[in-house]
């Protein structure tokens, strides 16, 4: 645990991207009790806000803005991050969302470029300053199997990977999910599980791990475009049925629960790599995609390509 009194710079660090909300808020405050917090998010007033409730508890946060829709923004941020020197322990990437139709500046499709590509593109400046040992995560999400129960049962259909370019141009395996951005959503989550998978054969003086954080109805992501009545009761009478439905859900969680399983994963230090953790912090093994070894080597090959074709 940190000591207030030391010098920050001495400290291991915890990059972590969507600090602003939801699982990624709790996570931050959780590894803010472990060292420094590299708060990695889009919005500058909502990152100082978190970087001064950090320091309230006498813990130390640094803010780095990033957009991870925009590869141009994840470049300077990644620079931005190196020049601060930390000792990086841990690289969480948490940051995600769910929108319909979008197009980033490229105009690839946002929920892809935002959940996977940006992530991808980080993770990569990022990977040859981690020392030796440091732990990187990916939030994955059940919705990636499209024979997991609880996903389909609400619409999903499993991720529907075409090619690294025809996902970036919004394009799904035919016959998928009828929930708006529901297959985007779906297969850049499974692009996040292949990839840490791939990393950790490719990468092996690091630890590469996956989770899926369970279902959490109270964080942002459901949430951005709900009415006002959806909005009451995800803020105000959900948190309260949560906790007395999760012992009979095992799906069903917390954005502090998912914050201590991500952290526990984070600062492990037994050196487990290639490993995709369920809600509970035990190993789950997702799709027959993400198992794939040669399905995995092929995302990453072609997501490559894909962001090699982006002057810098
Ligand atoms: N909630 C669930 O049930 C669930 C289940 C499975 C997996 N997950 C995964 O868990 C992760 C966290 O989600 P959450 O439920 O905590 O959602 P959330 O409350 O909406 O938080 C999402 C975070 O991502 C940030 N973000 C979104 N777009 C961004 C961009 N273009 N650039 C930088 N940051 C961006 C948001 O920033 P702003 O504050 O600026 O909007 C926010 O900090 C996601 O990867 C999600 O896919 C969630």
């Amino acid at each position: 645990m940190s000591n207030a009194l030391e010098n920050p710079s001495d400290r291991k660090a915890y990059v972590v991207t969507g600090p602003t909300s939801g699982i990624g808020r709790a996570t931050a405050f959780e590894l803010a009790k472990y060292g420094t917090v590299v708060l990695v998010g889009r919005d500058p007033g909502k990152l100082e806000e978190m970087r001064e409730l950090i320091a309230q508890k006498g813990q130390h946060a640094v803010s780095v803005v990033c957009d991870l829709s925009d590869l141009a923004s994840v470049r300077r941020a990644a620079a931005e991050i190196i020049a601060l020197h930390l000792p990086i322990a841990g690289l969480l990437n948490n940051a995600g969302m769910m929108q319909p139709r979008a197009r980033n500046a490229l105009g690839w499709d946002m929920t892809f470029a935002t959940n996977h590509l940006g992530p991808f593109a980080l993770t990569e400046a990022l990977v040859p300053h981690l020392a030796d040992g440091a732990n990187v995560v990916f939030v994955g999400s059940g919705t990636e199997d499209p024979a997991r129960r609880p996903a389909t049962a609400v619409g999903f259909r499993g991720g529907r990977y075409i090619s690294a370019e025809a996902s970036a141009r919004g394009e799904w395996v035919p016959g998928g999910s009828a929930i708006p951005g529901g297959d985007a959503y779906a297969t850049s989550k499974q692009c996040n599980i292949v990839t840490a998978m791939a990393f950790a054969r490719e990468t092996p003086r690091l630890h590469f791990n996956a989770v899926e954080p369970g279902f959490n109805p109270t964080t942002g992501l459901g949430q951005r475009d709900a009415n006002v009545l959806l909005r009451f009761l995800v803020k105000y009478i959900i948190p309260l049925l949560v906790p007395l439905l999760m012992p009979f859900m095992k799906i069903l969680s917390t954005s502090k629960r998912a914050a201590r399983v991500i952290s526990k994963i984070l600062t492990d230090i037994s050196g487990q790599s290639g490993i995709y953790y369920d809600e509970g912090g035990q190993p789950m093994p997702g799709s027959t995609f993400v198992r794939d070894p040669k399905f995995q080597d092929r995302v990453v090959a072609e997501t490559r390509a894909l962001l090699a074709t982006v002057p810098i």
